[in-house]
């Protein structure tokens, strides 16, 4: 090949070990949870997705990150959605009318290219990419076409003038990104906001992130002026750990690296139903119904002619199969109608034969739960770590493990409320 006479390539190939760690220009945000999720700062010429159903409170992070990257750097905050007196409105609430940033209200991309071109910033906010529009292309606002070819002209512009954009996506009740979706190989990070208006707890996950790690998790708490950050989430999940009633267990979940206790509730009570109802709230109901017939095959806890309710408190979800052993203790609990014992986490899959098997990081888990206050744990037969200083049930088996509730003696409570207060939470 070299005989023809073709010119080498210019790419040096270095020591892996001599290669930077990261020649990624950062700009630090200010805001330590978003800063984190995103992997240290937004990067020079990157583009970002913020991306979350309406109300979870996408507009008010950026605009909270604006105001904070105004302090060092040249910020353009340009809303698609709402008017600039709108957007000064906000930043009133939020306490950020001082700060050095720029307002426009625009949705054409001629105009969003040009306030670029003239201010020549170092941070571009867009908000959002499925209300502007690209006037050459015939399609409407919003459509995925527009959504594409705007997102991606701004992709250009980002690259080519080393600007760090942040893209807005809206995203629907049923989880599809439906504009945004498409959007996700032509940007470098996917940030998702969750939470829902009921609760203040708002996580930002990093679904994708070209420079950081995906899967990190921010967490926040949305008050009456703007997103605080939260850095002890099991403490906002957790209130009081010596009401124990019936049908309650407390678990740790594992957001993103980080352990979360949280605590859920079950309500077990006879039906007059055919079928009796199975009704939850951040947990997966088909979950919930494989370990209700766990407990029913497996026990002598009797689940089958029962409504069951089950919740977690304070607006999370729990999508782990760490949360098994919890929620079956919560439901055991519930229908023996005797409070576990008091301070008890319980952390372990559960599997269709009843078996409580072993879940990732348990040492950690267990750690937090000592951290937080809890003093006993129900765990996996196998666990051979450190106690962390709680006293540890090893159990093997569901039935092993509702044998926790005989420790405990029946309760006399007054159930009434406890009943119709959980009924209502869930129903
Ligand atoms: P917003 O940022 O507008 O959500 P998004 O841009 O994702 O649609 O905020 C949504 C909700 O947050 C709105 O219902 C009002 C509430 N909110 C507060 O509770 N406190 C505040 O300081 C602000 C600005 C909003
Ligand atoms: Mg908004």
């Amino acid at each position: 090949r070299a005989a023809r006479g073709r010119p080498r390539g210019q790419v040096a190939a270095r020591l892996l070990a001599d290669v930077p760690r990261d020649a990624a220009n950062r700009l630090p945000v200010g805001i330590g949870e978003l800063d984190r999720v995103l992997g240290g700062g937004l990067v020079a010429g990157s583009v970002i997705l913020l991306g979350g159903e309406p109300g979870t409170g996408k507009s008010t992070l950026l605009l909270q990150a604006a105001a904070a990257l105004a302090g060092g750097h040249d910020v353009v905050y340009v809303s698609a959605e709402e008017s600039a007196s709108q957007v000064r409105l906000r930043a009133e609430r939020l306490g950020v009318v001082e700060a050095q940033l720029r307002v426009a209200a625009a949705t054409g991309l001629p105009d969003v290219l040009g306030l670029v071109e003239e201010h020549d910033p170092d941070v571009l906010i867009l908000d959002s990419v499925q209300t502007v529009h690209d006037p050459e292309r015939d399609s409407s606002a919003g459509s995925v076409v527009q959504v594409r070819e705007c997102a991606a002209a701004l992709a250009r512009m980002s690259k080519a003038r080393n600007v760090a954009t942040v893209l807005v996506g809206h995203v629907t009740k049923e989880g599809s990104l439906a504009g945004p979706r498409t959007l996700e190989h032509l940007v470098d990070a996917v940030l998702l906001m969750e939470g829902d208006r009921a609760h203040a707890l708002r996580l930002l996950r990093a679904v994708k992130n070209r420079f950081g790690a995906a899967g990190e998790v921010g967490c926040f708490e949305m008050t009456g002026a703007g997103l605080d950050e939260v850095s002890d989430a099991s403490r906002l999940f957790l209130d009081d750990l010596d009401s124990s009633p019936p049908g309650v267990c407390r678990t740790v979940l594992l957001e993103g690296p980080r352990p979360v206790a949280v605590e859920i509730q079950a309500l077990a009570v006879p039906s007059s139903l055919a079928s009796p109802r199975r009704q939850t709230n951040g947990l997966d109901g088909s979950r919930v119904a494989v370990l209700a017939a766990v407990l029913q095959r497996r026990t002598d806890v009797a689940i089958a002619n029962r409504d069951l309710f089950a919740s977690v408190v304070g607006g999370i979800r729990v999508e782990e199969p760490a949360g098994d052993l919890a929620l079956t203790l919560a439901v055991a609990s519930s229908v023996a109608d005797r409070p576990l014992p008091p301070r008890l986490v319980a952390i372990g899959e559960v599997g269709l034969g009843g078996e409580v098997r072993a879940v990732p990081q348990l040492e950690r888990r267990l750690a937090e739960a000592r951290r937080v206050g809890l003093s006993a744990a129900v765990v996996p037969r196998r666990w051979d770590g450190p106690d962390h200083g709680l006293h540890l049930h090893r159990v093997g088996s569901v039935t092993e493990a509702v044998a926790v509730l005989e420790s405990t003696p029946g309760t006399s409570a007054p159930r009434e409320h406890l009943d119709t207060g959980l009924a209502a939470a869930v129903g």
